[in-house]
């Protein structure tokens, strides 16, 4: 409810916002009189200004003719949450002395913080800080020059008086704010002028560059309005682009086996989180929704802790959190005569013949036994049923279990508690898992889903996301140790993409799939900051300005240095050990990786709780691998070009770093040398969220991740590990698009991108050959990918040709160094039409003809994986 109330007041406080910032601008614009300039003097020759709160910060340059040209957005507000806030009110823009930029702005009205950014170059930023003032409302700041490095950020604060904050290690950094004069701001806010540019007028700051830093501005614009017209080609328009070449095109493909390197033989793994149901309601087998009567309206706006659940009578189920079984599960329902049901995950799909295992905690309130007929019920037939009797003192819970084995299947089942006697009883966590999970583990997991991952041979699981690791806001951020120990101990908690965690699939569970299909475990916690796209908390504070306060650091670099010893140490003398084992896992996990971040902004309040925490995971386990993040996007990303320059500052601690981008189609055919220039002496890649990005994907997907696995393959010595995302979304509860594996609580649809990262994963090597193809035609060339690696263990080498053109390619192989012992080449791989959502898997023979050139044909659109 408080929460509510809180939205509600927040919502409102938004609407209002814009007003009065405009009031406090206004304020603010009284005392300085801003300059109207609409013909710049002769020596300005760049004008900083915003064309609308939510449009960040624009370049205009000046031309010969002395007219402003306006050249295009360098950056926008990464301020609290999309849709709602990133806005940019007052930029505010000076050239240093010291050299570089600095470019203040304004957020919204309660952030008791302005924003700051800077630039060595002007055309890229480094990500926003957003140093905490004392109170809330920091209008129009501006910036002055003291001299030696020292800066002083005047503003406006909501009661209009004057406030200043001095920075002196280049704008990362601010002192305590203390008041200011009007003198002081008005000295400085002068430079704010207004410009007209075309009809329009702006307000913003303008001075003087020279022609080098001009032109370096105009040729990066230049470049990038060219590539984003390039990353727009699609396959659509094929059939014209490429008609001038017939049925066919050739390519003569050379392998030269004396050249090869090793490369990481973790390449492809799973990113796995709990996005669109892809944990409670889908690879976690628990079939019963809201088990634990937790959900809450914070989980989604509608929901309590009846939601899933009805009672025969149609009347209200009655709550209670009077005695709870758990602190952490503090809701319970109490039944009386009702029968009471629970409709499952869109319905219990029940299997004919198939065991259920029921169990439910029940509290005898006034002391009298009651007795329950449990049931899976469809259509008015009872497909299972079983009878309980419980005992137990008044007041007492008391866990009670049964196997419901199904005489009829049905998909739209629901489950019923039906009580035999009149009599008040609490019940909790309600739970029915089919007998049959992956590995038959109890507490499973469903099994179809996890042998579709299990399919993919990944060499790791990243777990337990994306966003909803680092969380949304401080109270938000997962902590792994609220998801271990007995069901009804663990911590549920609201799961960022706007429903609910049970964390009934925790850590122990996670760490023992991994086991079963012999991947390594890679968990990524949150580096000490919640998501950069939090909602603004009760002070106004959004995103990473609400970063674990320092005091509490300690205690949370503890709680990951636990997760090492939970996972690896040794039960006799570590208590979270201990724990492991009385799960049932004794020996150690032998945790290898732990990742911190995932794609935070590199903000100061990043930077520093980064630092501390990865400091001292070092110190105390130097063996394990440590890998940073470098933001949400790829170059020239400030986030990325950021991250990079951090993670090369701290090569002692970070060990390779997180990269994450979906893009279009159009940018992995234009971007096939993205790895080549890598610096091998820095951290390696982990490339954790990537995927081309076309509606729900598809062949167009499929064949331009093939692509980029082998340019990925050529750069294995750099990039060592991948996984796509997000791996799997239930159908109509997708948050995200596309996804890997669509399903339903029956139906697995595997995506052309699946079969991608199959053929990769499961064809693979340590060793990458030198491949290389000749084309006549340098346009079709840029459609066509090789990579030839060899698996050292099996000592079979692999070529991977993929072939994006509406044409057949026939290639003709040369060898050198390579020894073909079989007398046909076997191959697997898919081929279609582009917009297929859907492919089949093709696999035959190349037949190895005596005194012949080797040929190879693919057919158009197709990927091959070929066994030399
Ligand atoms: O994969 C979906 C989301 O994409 C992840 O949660 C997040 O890290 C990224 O933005």
């Amino acid at each position: 409810m408080f929460r509510n109330l809180l939205m509600l007041t927040l919502a409102a406080t938004a609407l209002q916002s814009q007003a009065i910032v405009a009031k406090a601008q206004s304020k603010a614009k009284k005392k300085v009189s801003v300059e109207k300039v609409t013909n710049p003097s002769a020596s300005d020759s760049v004008f900083f200004y915003s064309p609308g709160e939510r449009n960040g910060m624009h370049l205009a340059l000046k031309k010969a003719n002395g007219q402003w040209e306006t050249i295009g957005q360098l950056f926008s507000s990464d301020y609290g949450r999309w849709g709602s806030e990133k806005r940019m009110f007052t930029p505010f823009v000076t050239a240093l002395p010291t050299g570089g930029y600095a470019a203040v702005f304004t957020v919204n009205n309660i952030a008791p913080c302005f924003a700051v950014a800077y630039s060595d170059d002007l055309v890229t930023w480094r990500p926003q800080d957003y140093p905490e003032m004392s109170e809330q409302g920091c209008f129009a700041p501006v910036i002055r020059c003291d001299g030696n490095g020292r800066y002083t950020v005047l503003f406006v604060n909501k009661d209009g008086n004057y406030r200043q904050t001095v920075t002196t290690d280049g704008f990362r950094h601010f002192s305590k704010d203390v008041p200011a004069t009007k003198e002081a701001y008005d000295a400085v806010a002068v430079q704010r002028v207004s410009v007209a540019l075309a009809d329009k007028s702006f307000e913003g700051t303008r001075f003087a560059i020279d022609a080098q830093t001009e032109q370096r501005a105009r040729t990066y614009f230049d470049h990038l309005n060219k590539v984003n017209k390039e990353y727009k080609e699609t396959l659509k328009d094929d059939a014209s682009r490429f008609a001038r070449l017939g049925n066919k095109v050739e390519a003569t493909v050379t392998i030269d086996g004396s050249q090869s390197k090793a490369i990481s033989d973790k390449m492809i793994g799973i990113f796995f989180e709990d996005i669109s149901y892809a944990a409670d309601g889908g690879l976690y087998a628990e079939m019963v929704q809201n088990r634990d009567f937790e959900y809450l309206p914070s989980d989604r706006k509608g929901w309590t802790s009846s939601t899933a659940w009805r009672l025969s009578s149609g009347g209200k189920v009655t709550i209670s959190a009077d005695h709870p079984l758990s602190a952490n599960n503090p809701h319970y329902a109490i039944l009386s005569t009702d029968t009471l049901y629970n409709e499952g995950w869109d319905g219990f799909a029940v299997k004919k013949g198939a065991s259920y295992d029921f169990s439910f905690y029940v509290q005898n309130i006034g002391g009298a036994k009651k007795n329950f007929e449990v049931a899976l019920i469809a259509d008015g037939r009872k497909l299972a049923s079983a009878k309980i009797k419980t005992k137990g003192k008044a007041g007492q819970w008391n866990q009670y279990t049964a196997t419901l084995v199904a005489t009829d299947g049905a998909n739209n089942a629901q489950l019923a508690i039906i009580p035999a006697k009149k009599a008040a009883v609490g019940v909790d966590m309600i739970s029915l898992f089919p007998q049959d999970t992956f590995k038959g583990h109890k507490n499973g997991l469903r099994k179809d889903l996890a042998q579709t991952l299990a399919d993919l041979k990944p060499k790791f699981v990243r777990f337990p996301g994306g966003c909803m690791s680092h969380g949304d806001g401080l109270d938000n951020i997962y902590h792994w140790n609220h998801t271990v120990g007995p069901l009804q101990d663990r911590k549920p908690d609201r799961n960022s993409w706007s429903y609910h965690q049970t964390r009934g699939l925790g850590f122990f569970e996670y760490f023992q799939f991994c086991e079963d299909i012999g991947a390594e475990p890679l968990p990524v916690l949150a580096a000490g900051v919640p998501c950069q796209n939090s909602s603004n908390n009760s002070h106004g504070f959004g995103g990473q300005q609400g970063g674990i306060p320092m005091k509490d650091m300690p205690a949370y670099i503890q709680e990951l240095c636990d997760l090492i010893e939970w996972a690896n140490g040794d039960p006799a003398t570590n208590k979270w050990a201990k724990m492991r084992a009385d799960a049932g896992h004794p020996a150690p996990f032998n945790l290898k990786y732990i990742g911190i971040g995932n794609e935070d902004i590199i903000s100061t309040v990043f930077e520093d709780r980064f630092l501390m925490i990865a400091k001292a995971l070092k110190e105390r386990y130097p063996n394990i691998q440590l890998c940073g993040t470098v933001g949400p996007f790829h170059y020239p990303s400030s986030d990325y070009i950021e991250g990079w320059k951090f993670a090369n500052e701290h090569t002692n601690v970070i060990d390779m770093v997180d990269e994450h981008y979906y893009e279009s189609v159009g940018w992995f055919l234009h971007n096939q040398h993205y790895y080549d220039n890598y610096d091998r002496k820095a951290p390696n890649v982990y490339l954790g969220e990537w995927a081309a990005k076309v509606g729900k994907g598809g062949l167009d997907c499929a064949l331009a991740e093939a692509m980029h696995l082998c340019n990925i393959e050529r750069n294995g010595d750099v990039v060592e590990m991948t996984s796509y995302a997000p791996l799997l979304s239930k159908n109509g509860h997708s948050n995200w698009s596309p996804d890997m594996i669509y399903f339903s609580n029956t139906q697995i649809e595997k995506t052309p991108s699946y079969e991608t990262q199959r053929l990769f994963s499961t064809l693979h090597g340590d060793r990458y050959i030198d491949v290389k193809v000749a084309m006549a035609d340098s346009l079709a060339a840029n459609r066509v990918a090789a990579s030839v690696v060899k698996d050292s263990k099996t000592g079979k080498t692999y070529l991977r040709l993929v072939n994006i053109l509406p044409q057949t390619l026939d290639a003709t192989l040369s060898l050198k160094g390579v020894n073909l012992t079989s007398q046909s080449l076997s191959f697997e791989g898919f081929s279609g039409k582009p917009g297929d959502r859907s492919v089949k898997i093709e696999k035959g023979a190349y037949p190895v003809l005596q005194d012949a050139a080797l040929k190879v044909s693919l057919p158009p659109y197709s990927l091959r994986v070929i066994e030399l």
